[in-house]
């Protein structure tokens, strides 16, 4: 990383970190002072943005993280078989607390092999492309996620419906730091890492990413190595 570069990362850092921390803070001091006055109702309101705003925090810690060791190219990833269709459904389980007014429909065609990926990286991968979905996505709509088998990979689609991007920001988007300026991202938070970190994590584990934005939808798509390729190079060896 180069001083700018340096520099960037700390103020994205501070600002991130200190939004939801202040969140916390202040719904906690709430409760704390006020208990008595306050009915369930509220409690209950005030610790599900106290769970939010934490998630946002693990996420967000777990991506700077990752923003460091991307520079290491030595980090080791480990490889196993991941079943896509539960971890699709776990990620699934944890944004819709956050977004609850968007509904998520799974197409998955049942015949579609296990990927060889990091498990926790895959699943950092989809955190990061259905939590854009849902951020970016337009009120009470549906998030749509899809795979495909092709010949030796997986493909996974996401698609939201919401303002585009512009073809033009199609890469940039793809870099650290980057956000699009519209009146959506300038409502939302973001530190601009996310997808910065999903193409790397990506790309690591021999797979591509894409996008696509038109007619008022946008979808990721993500290509990973099925892991049959593995299987089948065992099997060849053992012959
Ligand atoms: N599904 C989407 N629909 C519309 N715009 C999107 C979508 N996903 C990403 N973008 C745009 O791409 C930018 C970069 O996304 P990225 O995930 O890297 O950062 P972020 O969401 O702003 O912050 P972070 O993920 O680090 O919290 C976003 O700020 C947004 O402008
Ligand atoms: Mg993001």
């Amino acid at each position: 990383m180069n001083d700018k570069d340096y520099e960037d990362f700390i103020s994205t850092v501070s600002h991130e970190l200190r939004t939801p921390l202040t969140s916390i803070r202040g719904f906690s001091e709430t409760m704390l002072s006020s208990w008595d006055k306050l009915d369930d109702e509220s409690k209950k309101k005030f610790l599900k943005i106290i769970v939010e705003q934490s998630n946002r925090l693990i996420n967000l810690v777990e991506n700077m993280l990752s923003v460091t060791k991307l520079q290491n190219t030595k980090e080791d990833l480990i490889y196993k078989e991941v079943q896509i269709k539960p971890a699709i459904e776990t990620i699934i389980s944890i944004i819709k607390n956050q977004y609850s007014d968007k509904s998520f429909k799974i197409d998955i065609n049942p015949n579609t092999p296990p990927i060889l990926a990091d498990k926790d990286k895959f699943e950092q991968i989809l955190t990061n492309i259905i939590e854009n979905a849902a951020k970016y996505g337009d009120e009470n709509s549906t998030i749509f996620i899809k795979t495909e088998i092709l010949n030796d990979m997986v493909s996974i689609k996401i698609t939201n419906s919401g303002i585009e991007i512009p073809q033009n920001d199609y890469e940039k988007i793809f870099t650290k730091f980057s956000r699009i300026d519209n009146p959506l991202t300038r409502k939302v938070q973001g530190s601009g890492l996310g997808l910065y970190i999903t193409k790397n994590l990506v790309e690591k584990m021999g797979g591509k990413i894409f996008v696509k934005s038109e007619n008022h939808k946008t979808t990721f798509e993500i290509h990973l190595p099925s892991s049959n390729i593995e299987v089948q190079a065992r099997e060849k060896c053992s012959r």
